[in-house]
C-alpha cells in the first residue's frame, strides 16, 4: 500500500531548530526529517543524536542531514536560521542579517523544485515571512510564520495561573507583531466560551486586582526574561513549530494565531502579521477577521505601521498600501 511519506526539513539546526526536531520526533509527526545548516557538521551531529531517540518513541522517523537540493519533494520546510537579538536589541534589530540570509537561501531552495509549505520562525518573523513569500513566489496560503502563536500561548499561560484553569480551555490571541507592538484582543478572549471580560466584571471582588495591560507587558517581555537567563528561547517556539506542523499534516482546520500574508483582511495588504487563521494540509485556509473594538483596531494599525516602517527600511519598493 503506497502511503505518502510525510517529509519535513528544518533549516537552522541551532537550539530552536533542534528543539523543534526533538518535539516533532517525539510526537511522530513526520516520516522523514532532514536537518540542514550552514554548519554541516552541526547538522550531522544533531541528526545522529536525534536518530538515537527513535528506539524510545512510538514511531520510526528517518532523520538525516541534508542540503537544499534534497527539498524537491518535502512537504514542509521549517526555517529557524538567524541570530537571536543581542542584549539590548529587539527582534527587529536582527532584520538586516535575517534578510540577507533569506535573499541568499530562498532561491536555492526554490531551485530544488520545492513546492510545499514554508513555516518560518526566524525573527523578526513577520518581516522574514513577508520576504520569504516575496522571494519564493509561492501562494500566500503556503508561506506561514509562527507569528503570535507563542505569544498567545504565553498569554493563556498567565491567565491559567491567575484563573486556575487549564490553558487549553482558554481561547484568545495576541495579534500583530511578534514583538513589542503586539496587543491582546481581550474582547475575544474566553474561558471555556465565557468572555473573560464578563467574568472579571462579575467577580470584581476576586479578580478586581488583575491588570490586563500588565499581562500584555509580561507577555511581550518574557522572551527577553528567558533570553537574559539562558541566552535564547527554544522549548516554547520549538513546540509551537511542532504543533503547527502536526496541524498541517493532520489537516486539522485548527485556528492558530499565525503570521499570515494579508490581502485586504483587517484593512491591510502587502504585509505579514499575527492574526487568527485556519490551518490545513494546504496551509492557511482562511484568515479569521475578528470584530475588534476601536481601541484594538488602533493597536493593530500601530503594530502594522511598525512592520511597514521596517519593511520600507529594506528598500522593498512595494506598493505598501493600507487599504483602509
Ligand atoms: C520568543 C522568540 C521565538 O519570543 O522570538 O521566544
Amino acid at each position: 500500500m503506497q502511503q505518502h511519506i510525510r517529509k519535513v526539513a528544518i533549516i537552522g539546526t541551532g537550539l530552536v531548530g533542534s528543539s523543534a526536531a526533538y518535539s516533532i520526533l517525539n510526537q511522530g509527526i513526520c516520516d522523514e526529517l532532514i536537518m540542514i545548516d550552514i554548519n554541516k557538521e552541526r547538522a550531522i551531529g544533531e541528526s545522529l543524536d536525534l536518530s538515537h531517540c527513535i528506539d524510545f518513541t512510538n514511531s520510526r522517523t528517518k532523520v538525516h542531514a541534508g542540503t537544499y537540493q534534497d527539498l524537491g519533494d518535502v512537504d514542509i520546510v521549517v526555517i529557524t536560521a538567524g541570530p537571536p537579538p543581542k542584549p539590548g536589541q529587539t527582534r527587529l534589530d536582527t532584520l538586516g542579517i535575517g534578510a540577507k540570509i533569506m535573499e541568499d537561501m530562498i532561491p536555492q531552495i526554490m531551485a530544488s523544485g520545492f513546492n510545499g509549505i514554508f513555516l518560518i520562525a526566524s525573527n523578526p518573523v513577520d518581516i522574514i515571512t513577508y520576504l520569504v513569500w516575496k522571494i519564493s513566489g509561492l501562494p500566500r496560503n503556503r508561506v506561514i510564520g509562527t507569528g503570535t502563536s507563542l505569544d498567545s500561548s504565553r498569554l493563556k499561560t498567565y491567565l491559567s495561573e491567575i484563573l486556575d484553569v487549564d490553558p487549553r480551555s482558554i481561547y484568545g490571541y495576541t495579534m500583530g507583531e511578534h514583538g513589542d507592538s503586539q496587543f491582546a484582543a481581550w474582547s475575544h478572549v474566553s474561558i471555556g466560551g465565557k468572555p473573560l471580560l464578563q467574568i472579571l466584571d462579575e467577580r470584581k471582588g476576586e479578580f478586581g486586582h488583575i491588570d490586563l495591560d500588565q499581562i500584555v507587558e509580561d507577555v511581550k517581555k518574557v522572551g527577553f526574561e528567558i533570553l537574559k537567563r539562558k541566552g535564547t528561547t527554544y522549548y516554547g517556539i520549538g513546540n509551537a513549530i511542532a504543533f503547527i506542523t502536526k496541524s498541517i499534516f493532520n489537516d486539522d482546520h485548527r485556528i492558530i494565531a499565525l503570521s499570515c500574508v494579508l490581502d485586504g483582511e483587517y484593512g491591510e495588504s502587502e504585509l505579514c502579521t499575527g492574526v487568527p487563521a485556519i490551518i490545513t494540509r494546504e496551509g492557511i485556509k482562511e484568515i479569521i477577521e475578528l470584530r475588534l473594538t476601536v481601541e484594538e483596531q488602533e493597536k493593530f494599525r500601530k503594530s502594522t505601521a511598525v512592520l511597514r516602517d521596517y519593511l520600507a527600511s529594506l528598500g522593498y519598493e512595494e506598493k505598501i498600501l493600507a487599504t483602509v
